[in-house]
């Protein structure tokens, strides 16, 4: 089957038989061992604050939520812990917040980057999923020395995007920031929630074919869960209650990735993990290749609660490295230690862009 096609993504995307799914999902971990190797790669996520100007319908640390107590990691804890990555072996670190966009913030990201690239030789991977920002504040990040981004587009449907986010939240602006990232070099990750309320499976095959056009070099997308005290939630309080078909769509979403792109990385989710205990592993079975243990200072780890039952947040980052650790072993997976695990996509493009320019001179 050959799965440039449209109605092939869909064709997997609504499959039931069981043995032919599990046929699939073996093809799609091969594609990921003929690509990308037998490694996984650990990306240390550092949840660094729970402030957000923006209001998600979905999500538990938008700004009228009064519920979470707000917090921002200081700058020392922020690179203490990135340098605990880095002594433990992570390849990269994943700096995470809600959206802020004042100058003491902008500069003050700045400022961490430059010292974790200074305090680590230049071998830490940085990776920045920091939201919607300017051009020049993605320039001074880029060269400050973060080199991937993420920003996740949510739903490719600029009429359901509507419909999750207030009136001043834009999808075009949202989309226009993924071309500039490229632009500007940096690595670029973008995805969806998979199961939302009013979402078809014709979305979803939009979101891949999305993926493709946009040609980017990271995936990560995850079940779209409850979140109390969300609008989304009052709306909707007992959508997706059959969690093991919310599994089971994630995963085939996942596998679609990576029989139609092939190349790029892509992320097992946490929120995976909160509908089956080994929702995680699953995913690394079907072709994703990164996970993202939490390394966010133990203390915090309550207030980022994006969505309901959200693991890992009695534990602390050695906790959570031995666990998964553990979790990969145990599926047969070899992890790579201090290795950054760059997008082979990315790679690729950078060398045939090279190419270009020099037959073009
Ligand atoms: N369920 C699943 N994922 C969520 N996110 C936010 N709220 C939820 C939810 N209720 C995801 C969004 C965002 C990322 C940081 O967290 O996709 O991009
Ligand atoms: Fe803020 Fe991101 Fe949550 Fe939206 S999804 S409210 S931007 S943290
Ligand atoms: Fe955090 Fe298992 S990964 S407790």
């Amino acid at each position: 089957m050959e799965f440039s096609e449209r109605d092939n993504v869909k064709y997997l995307l609504e499959l039931r038989d069981r043995e032919e799914l599990r046929k699939i999902f073996d093809r799609a971990y091969q594609v990921r061992i003929q690509y990308l190797g037998p490694k996984v790669y650990l990306r240390g996520l550092i949840e660094l604050s729970n402030i957000c100007i923006k209001n998600c319908y979905y999500c538990g640390i938008r700004r009228s939520n009064t519920l979470p107590s707000r917090y921002l990691m200081r700058e020392d804890e922020i690179i203490e812990s990135a340098l605990w990555a880095f002594q433990n072996k992570y390849g990269s670190i994943v700096l995470q917040s809600g959206e802020r966009r004042d100058s003491l913030f902008i500069e003050s990201i700045g400022t961490i980057i430059e010292k974790i690239k200074e305090q680590t030789d230049g071998k830490l991977g940085i990776t920045l999923s920091l939201g919607e920002q300017k051009y020049k504040v993605y320039e001074k990040w880029f060269a400050a020395g973060a080199h991937r981004y993420l920003l996740r587009i949510e739903t490719s449907n600029k009429s359901l995007y509507e419909k999750l986010h207030p009136a001043n939240h834009s999808f075009e602006k949202r989309k226009n920031c993924l071309t500039t990232l490229k632009k500007i070099g940096y690595q670029v990750g973008t995805g969806v929630m998979i199961g939302l309320p009013m979402q078809t499976v014709d979305d979803l095959v939009d979101d891949l074919f999305f993926f493709k056009e946009m040609d980017v070099d990271m995936i990560g997308m995850g079940p779209f869960l409850t979140s109390n005290n969300t609008p989304l939630n009052q709306q909707f309080p007992v959508h997706f209650a059959d969690k093991e078909e919310l599994l089971k769509l994630s995963l085939k979403m996942i596998a679609a990735a990576r029989l139609l792109l092939k190349d790029v990385n892509i992320a097992s989710t946490t929120a995976l993990q909160v509908l089956k205990y080994d929702g995680r592993e699953q995913a690394l079975k079907c072709g994703a290749n990164i996970i993202m243990p939490n390394i966010t200072l133990r203390k915090y780890r309550p207030y980022y609660r994006l969505y309901d039952n959200k693991p890992c947040i009695e534990e602390n980052s050695e906790l959570c490295k031995m666990c998964l650790a553990n979790r990969i072993i145990s599926i047969g997976e070899k992890i790579g230690y201090d290795e950054r695990g760059d997008s082979l996509h990315f790679q690729k493009t950078k060398y045939r862009n090279t190419i270009k320019i020099f037959y073009n001179s």
